[in-house]
């Protein structure tokens, strides 16, 4: 599809101060299910830059990846702007250690936050402090819950906490989780999404559900 020229645009910041949340895991396979998107990743360690760089080396094109670091983010962002081609930008980040700086960055670039979190304690206790990150920019956000199990305890108390926050701090919660499923860690073996890698699986199904309900979030 040819895209008209102008601000069309949106940024999705993945987002969560919490290691192993699944930011790179959700910001690469929201790459593959956006129509149009470029990927960005300002997390230093580079994960997401390595895992494009193997789908190159394989053949595999899609998405757009942009290469930028924290000082080069906005005017990177702004040329995939200027192109008409993006239609999606999403950004993957780094865990907080104790440098906030990409964080707090792409949330400024932003027009929607997605928050993964685990379904475990210390990811709860840390969403009290990404959250407000998200609250002071003044950008909507949504919390997904990843690699849960159906049923179980944890997944219901995490749905209950979730709730909680978000409706403390003005967000939502998405109503579809990633589950914790080993088609997930496969994929990754060769560079891949789940959505290539096991497309009738049902990682791909709810990862679809849970990007086309961001989608829709977005365009309200
Ligand atoms: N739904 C899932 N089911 C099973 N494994 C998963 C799932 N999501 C992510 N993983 C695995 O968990 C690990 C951490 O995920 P990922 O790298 O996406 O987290 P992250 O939040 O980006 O971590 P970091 O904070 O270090 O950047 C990876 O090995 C990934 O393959
Ligand atoms: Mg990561």
């Amino acid at each position: 599809m040819q895209l008209a020229k102008g601000d069309i645009m949106k940024t999705i910041a993945v987002v969560m101060q919490k290691g192993g949340a699944a930011k790179s895991t959700l910001s690469r396979h929201g790459s593959i299910i956006l129509p149009n998107s470029a990927l960005l990743d300002l997390d230093p360690q580079g994960t997401t830059n390595a895992w494009i760089e193997g789908r190159i080396e394989a053949g595999i094109n899609k998405p757009m990846h942009l290469i930028a670091d924290l000082g080069s983010a906005d005017k990177v962002a702004d040329k995939a702007r200027a192109s008409g081609g993006v239609e999606w930008l999403i950004i993957d980040t780094p865990p907080e250690h104790d440098d906030q700086r990409a964080i707090r960055k792409a949330i400024e670039m932003a027009d929607y936050v997605v928050v993964p979190t685990q379904p475990s304690i210390d990811d709860l206790r840390e969403l009290p402090k990404t959250i407000p990150l998200i609250v002071e920019a003044g950008k909507p956000f949504a919390i997904v819950i990843t690699r849960a199990k159906a049923g179980s305890r944890s997944l219901r108390d995490t749905q209950t906490a979730t709730a909680k926050l978000a409706d403390h701090f003005g967000g939502v919660v998405c109503p579809h989780f990633m589950g914790n499923r080993v088609a997930y860690t496969d994929a990754v073996m060769s560079n891949q999404t789940v959505t290539e890698y096991e497309p009738k699986g049902q990682a791909a199904a709810e990862v679809a559900m849970i990007w086309n309900w961001v989608m829709e979030q977005v365009n309200v």
